[in-house]
């Protein structure tokens, strides 16, 4: 039973995982990043995926996002079971569904802000007028349009970060993946990334997947999965979804604290 409450609680979920694990090297040396995830991610959530250094995030991030391939187990994009799709049907997802956040998807710094944020477009195809428009309006979104014809290596750390989620969002992707969106930047800069990423979820309903080690991040998000060595050890539900979904008639008062968190069951199927 999935005691989990989500925003699309009746719908099937965007992405989901069935005993997913990761290994890296082989047989004496292998090392099991992830041991048997399970996980249902709903459209419209923002999920927070939340640990420690070296627990696993990235690698969970990097397989949810069809980026790499697990050792062991399933993940099902709208139901359909991603280990059969083909290289092209992949590229083609990542184009077009999703939009990443990656502070290791660095941008070519030698071009202009502009040329960078039509590059996903370029690759889908769009013609020219047309991807320098939505290029061009992505970045008014990120309120960086004056800075299009700069080279991107000019810019600060929290500008190059917008011109990330600009790219992210120029294909109006389902789900954007962000991996420690706000983690080299100051506060101010960090919290005006967030107001953006979520306000992206709100405004378009586009489902946002974040790794994190900041539990006040985490704490925004409607979902935080809690990752240690591999597994998930808790996950909860943001306190105001709790109450608008179980309200009254539950005694405990430890499930009442702000962003409650409890073990959920996964369906196995
Ligand atoms: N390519 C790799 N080869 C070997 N070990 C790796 C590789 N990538 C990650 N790991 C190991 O897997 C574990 C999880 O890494 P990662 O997913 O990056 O954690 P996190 O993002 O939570 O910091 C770590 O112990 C890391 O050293
Ligand atoms: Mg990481």
């Amino acid at each position: 039973m999935n005691l989990g409450y989500n925003k699309n609680m009746s719908k099937k979920p965007l992405i989901s995982t069935r005993n997913l694990r990761k290994s890296y090297g082989r047989r004496s040396a292998a090392f099991e990043a992830l041991k048997g995830i399970n996980l249902d991610i709903y459209e419209g959530e923002s999920v927070a995926i939340i640990g420690k250094s070296g627990s696993g995030k990235s690698t969970l991030m990097h397989l949810l996002a069809l980026l790499d391939k697990p050792t062991e187990g399933t993940i099902k994009l709208e139901g359909k079971n991603t280990s059969q799709f083909r290289q092209h049907k992949l590229n083609d997802i990542r184009n077009k569904k999703f939009g990443f956040v990656f502070q290791s998807f660095f941008m070519n710094s030698n071009d202009t802000v502009l040329n960078n944020v039509i590059l996903p477009l370029k690759i889908a195809g769009v013609g020219f007028r047309e991807r320098r428009r939505r290029a061009l309006e992505a970045l008014r979104v990120v309120d960086l349009a004056d800075k299009a014809k700069n080279k991107a290596n000019d810019l600060s750390g929290g500008q190059k970060q917008r011109v990330c989620i600009a790219r992210a969002i120029v294909n109006d992707p389902k789900v954007i993946f962000a991996d420690e969106p706000t983690g080299n930047l100051d506060s101010g800069t960090g919290a005006r990334i967030i107001k953006l990423l979520f306000g992206l979820n709100e405004r378009k309903g586009i489902t946002l997947i974040i790794v994190t080690h900041d539990q006040d991040l985490a704490n925004m998000c409607d979902r935080q999965i809690h990752i240690a060595d591999g597994e998930v050890v808790e996950e909860g539900i943001k306190q105001e979804l709790y109450d608008e979904n179980f309200d009254g008639d539950n005694d405990n008062d430890g499930m009442r604290e702000k962003n409650t968190i409890k073990r959920i069951d996964v369906e196995e199927d």
